[in-house]
């Protein structure tokens, strides 16, 4: 089997998001596959691009110039679509590149379970809204999205454990509080096919958080480190602004997140 972190770099350098994610599940499968016959395969070493491939389409623009559309108009819904299928094809990409891009640091076998599981559920995330968007008679790529979405990847690029703080702990937990609200939205609708690939993320979700936060505590172990302090002065290096409330406590909770972890950082400073 090729070795992962290659793997990974392959998914990496492939711009459709349609072919990304159909390599993602082959990889993903060959992996769970070795593993399921107690094999530990290697994750060996690679060279992932500082940046991943991408299609031409969507254009990328600053945030300030995405525009925005109100969730009362089928326009609007599907411009909110169109946002969250970017953020999980960005999410596909963070996942493989953790992977390839920390290869070096000795992690137990179970570190590359959960990132692959994770993965492989990220490219299910993108497939399950891209047939939305279809359905609603668009398409990834029909309308300009975010260009700064992989900022926090490429400032944690050399910090393995402020990328951990970073990605799933806050990006990823974040998404935890805004669901909800999202699946309300298309509820309201009468959108059966939304809601129902939403509730498929947000329990998804949950787990790529807690695996976060499981790997966090995990290298605080081994250097010693207090995790509060070293997730907060993490954050406030690497993560821009303040955390929004209102937090979902109650999943941030469920995914091994307490309150004593992102409260603070929702204070002005
Ligand atoms: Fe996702
Ligand atoms: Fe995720």
């Amino acid at each position: 089997m090729t070795p992962l972190a290659q793997m990974a770099t392959e998914v990496l350098n492939t711009a459709d998001g349609r072919a990304k994610t159909a390599l993602s599940h082959a990889h993903a499968a060959a992996w769970r596959a070795a593993r399921a016959g107690g094999a530990q395969p290697s994750v060996g070493a690679a060279q992932p691009p500082l940046h991943p491939a991408r299609p031409e389409n969507p254009r990328l623009l600053p945030p300030r110039d995405v525009p925005r559309r109100k969730p009362s108009t089928l326009d609007g819904r599907i411009a909110m679509l169109h946002a969250v299928a970017h953020i999980e094809l960005n999410a596909v990409d963070l996942h493989w590149d953790i992977i390839a891009r920390f290869s070096q640091v000795p992690m137990p076998i179970g570190f590359f379970d959960d990132w692959v599981k994770a993965a492989d559920e990220e490219s299910k995330h993108f497939n399950l809204l891209c047939d939305c968007l279809e359905t609603h008679g668009s398409y990834y790529g029909a309308l300009p999205a975010h260009a700064g979405m992989w900022q926090a990847a490429e400032e944690t690029k050399d910090d393995f454990m402020g990328r951990l703080a970073v990605v799933p702990m806050v990006l990823e937990a974040r998404g935890l509080d805004v669901t909800p609200s999202m699946i309300d939205i298309f509820r309201k609708a009468g959108d059966s096919q939304v809601v129902a690939a939403l509730e498929i993320i947000y329990a998804e979700e949950v787990h790529h958080v807690a695996y976060g936060s499981k790997w966090f505590h995990f290298l605080c172990g081994r250097h010693d480190l207090d995790p509060v302090v070293a997730f907060q002065d993490l954050v406030r290096r690497y993560f821009h602004g303040r955390l929004k409330p209102p937090f979902n406590e109650e999943k941030r909770a469920e995914a091994g997140l307490p309150p004593d972890f992102y409260w603070p950082l929702s204070e002005a400073r």
